[in-house]
């Protein structure tokens, strides 16, 4: 799976990223529960106790884990992602943790000096899964485990903004895999699953917090759509909110998590 054509700059994005994050949380119970066992069972593997989050953004998962499990843990951990503004939001709140400018499609690790590879809401963007995937594995030791996390809108109900911004769907069609090539893809970079788990996450928004939440253009496909298709969907939302004063839009959003160890 490798992702062509026109990509989000985080640059750009990266001032705006956190404060328009405030619903969709991308470190939740579930995810600090499976990488507790990840990290537990890549431990009884003998595998070094370093955690990479490749793709970390602004640092949210690495903060949290530093501030909730840490010490508990015992792990060092690093950041790496190509935005440099992107980490240097991270730089205000990842205080233990490492971080360093790197795509995932080359990461500056040592061969089996990992114990655990996880990347949220990220791989989309990556130009190549298949090297993100080799590069996982080179890094970690073997039994490390790997925890991908991210939404696949191409599998499921489609999200709220296909409604307002229809152009959006092809955008993802392009960046997002299917959820059985992605776990073939899996196996074909010499992993064995573990687990593959999918929640729904419900997310209700007033037409102008829905308003505010695209205006910056910090949810990328948003970032990637051509000026006149946001401009049409930005005015479609406020018709929206006019005639359905007071009504809540909904929407579902199926989040899908994989553990898989390093074979
Ligand atoms: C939607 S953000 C997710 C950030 C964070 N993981 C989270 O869950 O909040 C996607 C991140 O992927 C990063 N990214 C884009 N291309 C990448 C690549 N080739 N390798 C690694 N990260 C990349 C972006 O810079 C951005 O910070």
């Amino acid at each position: 799976m490798t992702s062509p054509g026109p990509r989000t700059d985080y640059e750009q994005i990266a001032p705006d990223y956190d404060r328009d994050r405030q619903e969709y949380d991308s470190f939740d119970d579930e995810l600090a529960a499976l990488l507790a066992g990840a990290l537990n069972a890549a431990e009884a593997a003998g595998a070094p106790r370093l955690l990479a989050d490749v793709g970390c953004g602004t640092g949210t998962l690495l903060s949290r884990f530093e501030q909730d499990s840490c010490d508990a843990y015992q792990w060092k951990t690093v950041g790496f992602d190509p935005s440099r503004k992107m980490l240097s939001v991270a730089k205000g709140k990842v205080f233990s943790g490492a971080l360093a400018a790197a795509a995932a499609e080359r990461l500056p690790l040592r061969d089996g000096s990992a114990g655990c590879v996880l990347s949220t809401f990220a791989f989309h963007h990556f130009h190549d899964f298949a090297a993100f995937l080799a590069q996982a594995r080179r890094v970690l030791a073997p039994g490390g485990r790997l925890l991908l996390r991210n939404i696949l809108p191409r599998e499921g109900p489609e999200p709220l903004m296909y409604r307002f911004f229809p152009g959006a769907r092809e955008i993802d069609s392009r960046r997002f895999p299917l959820r059985a090539p992605l776990l073939e893809s899996l196996v074909a970079g010499g992993f064995v699953l573990e687990q593959s788990i999918c929640t729904e996450r419900l997310y209700r928004f007033t037409a102008e917090r829905y308003l505010e939440l695209c205006r910056k253009r910090t949810i990328s496909q948003l970032h990637l759509l051509i000026d006149e298709n946001f401009r049409r969907g930005m005015a479609a939302i406020e018709s929206y909110g006019r005639e359905h004063s007071g009504e809540m839009l909904e929407e579902r959003i199926p989040v899908h998590t994989f553990v898989a160890a390093r074979a």
